[in-house]
């Protein structure tokens, strides 16, 4: 859970590392590191703390070095994050950056102190230096091609040698990309660290090794055959990847969703056939035959899941169950079942993990992701991009909004591939869809009230958010938002649960957020809790006679049909969440402990 860099250009390489590796501070920030060549000879510079700290002490020692160099921000795995376990890790001549898990570490680890190597990290990185190190002859890409046919586990790797311009890379189900520059050459962990530099890219594969200077690229696998560079353009633009004069990524995200769900939407909605055109990799045939949909996701893509659960069965008669992907090794696949996978960045372990223990079963598998090339989508059948653009702020917020509506979509395509969903319905769900991006923006303007709300519970040591329907997992993942941001202690319910326990904590003066823009049975249980003494914030849809007069606060939103309420709810909740922990004054885009891509299971 890292992020790496490499460059090799004509200009120094310092800043350009300091500023790709600022980039890529989302996949972790315990601590930084960047080794450059400097005269011939190794600099390298490390320490725990914020890669500006370091860059700092850069420009304080006069800015040293040459014009090829590597870096990384990392995020603890293998030992705390201190100075020591920070990357590069140096062997001899060789520098090394890694992000991934090297799983056969100790035995190396033995067999390498048993040659004398001495080790003074408690990573397992620092075994993958010393490995290099040890075949190291004068040949960098023939030491690393060396090391990792021992090696077993992920990795994403950028090395370097003393006395050498050249980067020598390998990849493992970690990513890595390479930048193709005008006398200059890159390499990343994830395409918007690059896009200040180029937009012509090579994502590296499985068991490739590039070996990258200034004015090439060379790529090879395992046993040295030279492959072709595959390359590709990539449309996102630097302004995205950037704040954009936002305070925080998150607030610049939470405002691009209706852009981001026009973008989702895009292309795939044709009205007139009543029909969704997006590829699932299934014949006619093969729709019509599923019997099921398993899902398996984590954190925030598990909860846009938990939407299809009520959608599927009414939108295509399919029963759907959804699993946390970490909890899927006893789950059985039977025949018939198409099993899809949700995960916005592709690359989460427990996801990948699950996915490749399902292969066993011959089912069909697809995936809802938002990168393009990402492993997930190397493993599937089918993937449907969810087409958000690069999302920094750790906690998700139109990647959500986006699995929803991919999830939508995909519910109209199996419905009406098994003649469930009526060509009436189907169109007026579409018209309906395609308004969706307006009714967002309409939410983002009741953001005024939403901040009041927000700074007036700011203090509260305690939320709950209930729903009841498509609403329940929009209440789980408000309280996700608000705790992994706010850090306020916050559960999230079906409407008809906290009487069965939750209830007990309900105190005078309790933030229970309700989301009731539809169905009666929820303002029932707005009854339950104001007769304990909570403040009750309804989100309700514009006109509602009933909830202005049950509930304290009533924020209303757009009319939608309940499915589609399910996406407006979320933008009102993610605006309460971040509001929230704007004014408790914390570090919305890097929430302590949590890094945006989780690599390891
Ligand atoms: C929370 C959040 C996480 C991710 C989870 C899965 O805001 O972002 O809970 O949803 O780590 O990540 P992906 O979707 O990349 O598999």
């Amino acid at each position: 859970m890292c992020g790496i860099v490499g460059y090799a250009g004509c200009d120094k390489a310092g800043p350009v590392l300091f500023d790709t590796l600022k980039r890529l501070e989302y996949r972790g920030y315990d601590s930084a590191g960047v080794a450059i060549i400097s005269d011939g000879d190794l600099l390298v510079l490390k320490a725990a703390g914020r890669i500006a700290d370091l860059e700092k002490s850069y420009l304080r020692g006069g800015s040293l070095g040459s014009s090829t160099g590597i870096g990384h921000t990392r995020w603890a795995t293998h030992g705390p994050p201190t100075t020591e376990n920070a990357h590069p890790h140096v062997s001899g001549d060789v520098a090394v950056v890694h992000n991934g898990i090297i799983q056969n570490y100790l035995e190396l680890k033995e067999d390498l102190l048993r040659r004398g190597f001495v080790f003074r990290s408690d990573t397992d990185t620092e075994v993958l230096a010393h490995l290099i190190g040890s075949f190291y002859m004068g040949d960098l890409e023939e030491a690393v091609r060396s090391a990792v046919c021992r090696v077993e586990g992920s990795y994403a790797i950028a090395a370097l040698a003393r006395g050498s311009s050249r980067l020598v890379c390998a990849r493992n189900e970690s990513p890595l990309v390479i930048g193709i520059g005008k006398g200059a050459n890159y390499v990343a962990s994830d395409v918007s660290a690059l896009l200040p530099y180029t937009r012509d890219i090579v994502r590296m594969n499985d068991g490739e090794i590039a070996v990258i200077d200034h004015e090439r690229v060379v790529l090879r696998d395992l046993s040295g055959i030279l492959l072709p560079l595959d390359l590709e353009r990539v449309d996102w633009d630097v302004e995205a990847a950037e704040r954009a004069g936002y305070p925080h990524f998150m607030l610049k995200e939470i405002h691009e969703q209706p852009r981001s769900v026009q973008e989702t939407i895009a292309t795939r909605v044709s009205e007139m056939d009543g029909d969704v055109r997006i590829d699932i990799g299934l014949t006619v045939d093969e729709i019509r035959a599923l019997e099921r949909v398993s899902i398996v996701a984590c954190g925030t893509s598990y909860h846009a899941a938990v939407l299809a659960k009520y959608l599927y069965p009414k939108a295509a008669g399919l029963p759907v169950d959804v699993e946390v992907a970490s909890e899927f090794q006893h789950h059985l696949l039977r025949p018939g079942t198409l099993l899809l996978s949700i995960t916005q960045s592709g690359e989460t372990a427990d996801t990948l993990s699950a996915m490749k223990r399902a292969s066993t079963f011959g089912v069909k598998r697809i995936a809802i992701s938002n990168v393009v090339g990402s492993t997930v989508t190397r493993m599937v059948d089918e993937t449907i991009y969810t087409r958000c653009g690069p999302e920094i702020g750790v906690a998700a917020t139109k990647t959500f909004t986006g699995q929803l509506v991919s999830l939508i979509l995909l519910g109209i395509k199996l419905g009406r591939g098994k003649n469930h969903l009526s060509y009436e319905n189907s169109r007026k769900m579409l018209v309906e869809l395609t308004r969706l991006p307006g009714q967002i923006q309409e939410v983002l303007e009741r953001r005024d009230q939403i901040r009041e709300i927000a700074e007036k519970y700011a203090n509260s040591d305690r939320y709950f958010f209930i729903g009841r329907d498509y609403l329940y997992p929009i209440a789980l993942e408000g309280a996700l938002k608000m705790k992994e941001i706010s850090y306020i202690s916050a559960e999230g319910y079906p409407g008809g649960e906290l009487k069965h326990g939750p209830l007990a904590l309900i105190t005078e003066g309790t933030p229970v957020v309700a989301l009731a823009t539809f169905g009666k049975k929820i303002q029932a249980n707005i009854k339950e809790v104001r007769a304990r003494g909570a403040d009750v914030i309804a989100f309700a849809s514009e006109g509602d006679p009933d909830i202005s007069k049950i509930a304290n606060t009533v924020v209303e939103l757009p009319v939608a049909r309940p499915v589609l309420s399910s996406v407006l709810c979320t933008v009102a909740l993610q605006l309460l969440a971040y509001y929230t922990a704007d004014a408790r004054g914390l570090p919305i885009d890097k929430p302590r402990n949590l890094a945006k891509s989780v690599t390891v299971e």
